[in-house]
């Protein structure tokens, strides 16, 4: 039978306390570069489950400790996971069997840890489609770990398999380096048989889904181990340590499909990009910048070294020059900004806008061709076309109690130092002199001064005694 006429769900297990994480989130939301670790895996069969090849059609989620936690992540992120709650932890064998009215009504069940981020959609739509061509009950991918300590060893005698834990193993069976990955397929009908046969009389008295394998190999059932030459994929996240190169993994293998796909990078290993973030071709990073969240970048644009952009568009030719903290921002057609300038909630520089040196916009929109080129802080504000904001220039935007906005219209010049007092107009073709507070609007075509006339004192520095 082909794997697209059977009805394989997932399940994965996400419900564990991770103990060894010594951290007070539950282990499968501790992130791995800007995503959580249980992103990864739901990623991945998130693809499985759109690809042309349908290996799964169901998914999941086993949730327990801090389970609220992980569930109201699931909802934002993930409508199409099921939680199922294991409100005990009582070990990976328990979480399926509380998992079990879900998983009977398939033909497969895939078991998943939540902790292992590097699986690929290739390894796991392999394991489906191998299992169900070749009729197993059970088939589990294995690999031989450099450092095989935490994981269940497979100790195969003839044409037995059996999974030991690394607690209940004996120092013989410890030397062994084939190791159980986490990820197995069951046949549903196989596996109901013997999922509530599992005891925990073992080191950690949990009931082990682990111990399943040689149970159903004693009772004449056909268990396929599948063992994988890439022991990179499989690696689990239990200590700090495996967090930390399960991160290193995951970033060179980003950067690898970026460069390969055409972005030009001067210093890869300076640069750190989020598994979300999508980059045209015909794109230069220079050293050290960091891009996350749904940034996008667009063919021909440039962002410069020390530049951090977080769900951030740079549409193409834009320009970051350097040392640029960017965020929930559009940036158009051949705009340029930085170097820094803070960008954030919202703002968009509209077609060959600039935005220079020591600048801050939050919230607020710089027309085509308009400039905010040194010193000021722009919010709430939205700036008309082909218009220039003077150096040192501030939208006093909030009042205490509330963010007020301002309006400068097209073709408009802000003298350098204006405070535009928000709520506050400026019409189209509008100048405000410069050091000028500005608290009334001012009418198209008009020049506002709102500074203190300048008075000269004959000769004071010889009367004070000065000179
Ligand atoms: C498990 C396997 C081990 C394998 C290793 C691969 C068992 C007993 N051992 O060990 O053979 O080599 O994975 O990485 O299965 N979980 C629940 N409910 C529970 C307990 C755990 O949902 O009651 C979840 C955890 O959140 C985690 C996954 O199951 O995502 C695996 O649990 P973990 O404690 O990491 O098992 P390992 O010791 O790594
Ligand atoms: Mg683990």
């Amino acid at each position: 039978m082909s794997a697209s006429r059977c009805v394989t769900g997932a399940l994965v297990l996400a419900a564990g306390k991770g103990t060894r994480m010594k951290s007070d989130l539950p282990k499968v939301l501790l992130p791995v570069l800007d995503q959580p670790v249980l992103y990864y895996i739901l990623d991945t069969l998130r693809r499985c489950m759109a690809s042309s090849k349908g290996c799964v059609q169901q998914l999941a989620v086993v949730v327990g400790h801090r389970g609220e936690t992980v569930q109201e992540y699931l909802g934002s992120n993930w409508p199409e996971a099921l939680p199922l709650w294991q409100h005990e932890q009582l070990g990976t064998g328990h979480a399926v069997q509380i998992a079990k009215e879900w998983w009977t009504g398939l033909d497969h069940l895939l078991v998943l840890p939540g902790d292992v981020p590097l699986l690929t959609e290739a390894s796991l739509s392999g394991l489906v489609e191998e299992h169900i061509v070749s009729g197993a009950d059970c088939s589990f991918i294995s690999f031989h770990a450099s450092d095989s300590s935490g994981y269940g060893r497979v100790v195969r005698e003839g044409k037995e398999i059996s999974i030991v834990e690394d607690k209940d193993a004996s120092e013989a069976q410890k030397a062994l380096t084939e190791v159980n990955s986490g990820i197995y397929i069951f046949k549903t009908s196989s596996l109901l048989p013997h999922i509530y046969r599992l005891d925990n009389e073992n080191a950690q008295g949990e009931y082990y889904l682990p111990d399943i394998i040689a149970m159903m190999i004693r009772a004449g059932g056909k268990v396929t181990a599948s063992l994988s030459p890439d022991e990179g994929e499989f690696a689990g996240i239990n200590t700090p340590l495996q967090l930390a190169d399960a991160a290193t993994a995951l970033r060179r293998r980003i950067l690898r499909r970026h460069l390969l796909a055409g972005v030009r990078m001067q210093d890869p290993d300076s640069v750190w990009i989020g598994p979300e973030v999508v980059i045209a071709d015909n794109v230069l990073l220079e050293p050290s910048v960091q891009l996350w969240g749904k940034t996008e970048v667009e063919r021909g644009a440039h962002v410069g070294s020390f530049s951090i952009l977080r769900n951030v568009v740079l549409e193409e030719d834009a320009c970051v020059v350097s040392h640029a903290v960017l965020s929930d921002s559009v940036f158009r057609k051949g705009s340029q900004v930085g170097p820094f300038i803070v960008v954030r909630d919202g703002a968009v520089f509209e077609e060959d806008s600039r935005g220079g040196k020591f600048v801050e916009v939050k919230k607020s929109r710089v027309g085509k061709g308009s400039k905010v080129p040194h010193l000021a802080y722009i919010g709430d504000a939205e700036i008309g076309a082909e218009t220039n904001i003077g150096a040192g220039t501030i939208t006093c935007n909030y009042d205490g109690k509330k963010k007020n906005p301002t309006t400068i219209g097209n073709r408009c010049f802000i003298g350098s130092d204006t405070m535009l007092v928000a709520p506050v107009n400026v019409g189209d073709d509008g100048f405000t002199a410069a050091g000028s507070v500005i608290t009334q609007d001012v009418p198209e075509g008009a020049l506002a001064v709102g500074r203190a006339k300048q008075r000269n004192i004959e000769g004071w520095a010889k009367r004070a005694g000065k000179k």
